[in-house]
């Protein structure tokens, strides 16, 4: 072999090794459950700090938060200063973040948790600081150097610039950057996101923004009908983060909600002051048996089976071929609910093991009970009941 052609040959196989370690890199499968962690907007707004992050960051591992699943510390809108910098970089706001975002990623990092950070595809934030549009390589080579694993792009001032372009620039530029980081699109539902967002990222926004009352959140709820064919393991459809612990619904309503958003195997991104939750909002957060159906590995988005107005039945099939089942009684007074296993959609057996997963048995409803027909529960005004049902005892 000449000389020319065996340095051609290793040049050859260079260039194959690193296209496949980058394409090893891009592919890397993000989010293959709904991403879990905690958001800085519901509860702070735009009055943000290092050390309300740091704060939260901290309460997640302590109060075993980090330990049922939750992840990502992402930090929203208002974190940078007014300005970029002499070489066009995004600088955080000084006073606010002093020590800057790699230091804080490297703190949150330590605790075993991951970071996450805010933009928009437009000229400005929604809050008004410097957008990312025009910027997207210069905005992702700055996250991945401080170590951020989670993007969520707004789509405020947009300018009228087209969605796919804006969007897709921004998931170009966080793949150059080798360095795997959850993209999540925050487009409100415009255009319709789930035809086009599955293929660039890991979740987007179905809906406008969830504030913290009842009529809010059911209403988001209202708008996931319909969608659950998009959803799968790394891509999910966003109702957007929780309110549970706000203070503008009660216990019974953040039960309901936090039960909707794991029957509808979205990210459970709370959005509450970790560091000063009371012991009601962590036992609601903290339910293991519905954060399970959440992230069960098969990924199936739950649906709603039937309607009459008040009262609703929702399920959501698991890998392990239980089903988790949902009676939400939207109505104003206390109702009396059934469904059937054959509605439900469960596989013929003789009987099903029928575990509730919020109560711990009390007199309307055994914690545990078997029945070959009727899945059933008293369930109080704007309240749910949740199980999950196995068949069991087949032929
Ligand atoms: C939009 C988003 C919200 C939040 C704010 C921040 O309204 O939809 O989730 O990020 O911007 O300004």
């Amino acid at each position: 072999m000449k000389k020319e052609s065996i340095s051609l040959h290793v040049f050859a196989g260079l260039f194959l090794l690193l296209t496949f370690q980058f394409g090893l890199a891009s592919a890397q499968p993000l989010s293959q459950t709904p991403p879990m962690g905690w958001n800085s907007w519901n509860a702070f707004h735009t009055d943000i700090t290092e050390q309300k992050i740091k704060d939260a960051a901290q309460a997640m591992v302590s109060s075993g938060m980090k330990a049922a699943g939750y992840e990502y510390i992402n930090i929203d809108d208002a974190w940078m200063d007014t300005v970029r910098d002499a070489q066009g970089r995004l600088q955080p706001d000084p006073k606010r973040f002093p020590h800057g975002i790699k230091a804080l990623a490297d703190y949150v990092h330590s605790l075993g948790l991951k970071i996450g950070i805010y933009e928009s595809a437009g000229t400005k934030t929604c809050a008004g600081f410097p957008g990312s549009l025009y910027h997207e390589k210069t905005d992702a080579e700055s996250f991945a150097k401080w170590g951020i694993d989670y993007l969520k792009l707004d789509n405020c001032n947009n300018e009228g610039v087209d969605y796919l372009k804006r969007y897709t620039d921004m998931q170009k530029a966080l793949l150059a950057t080798g360095r795997p980081i959850v993209y999540s699109i925050c487009e409100w539902g415009v255009k319709d996101p789930y035809q086009w967002a599955p293929a660039i990222s890991q979740l987007w926004r179905t809906t406008g923004d969830i504030s913290d009352n009842w009529n809010s959140m059911i209403n988001i709820v209202d708008q996931q009908v319909g969608l659950s064919k998009y959803a799968g393991p790394g891509h999910w459809n966003d109702p957007d983060m929780l309110e549970v612990g706000n203070g503008g619904m009660n216990n019974n309503e953040y039960r309901t909600h936090f039960s909707l958003w794991a029957i509808l195997a979205a990210p459970l991104i709370a959005g509450n002051d970790l560091f000063h939750m009371t012991e009601d909002t962590r036992e609601i957060l903290l339910n293991k048996d519905v954060i399970a159906v959440d992230q069960d590995p098969a990924g199936k988005q739950g649906y709603k089976v039937s309607d009459n107005g008040d009262q609703e039945v929702w399920v959501k099939p698991m890998s392990d071929g239980s089903f988790a089942v949902l009676l939400l009684n939207r109505g104003q007074e206390r109702a009396f609910m059934t469904t059937t296993v054959e509605k439900v959609g469960l596989s013929k057996a003789n009987s099903y093991k029928v575990v509730n997963l919020w109560d711990k048995g009390n007199r309307y409803q055994a914690k545990t009970y078997s029945t070959n027909d009727l899945i059933r529960s008293s369930v109080s005004s704007h309240g749910v009941a949740m199980f999950r049902v196995w068949p069991e005892s087949k032929g």
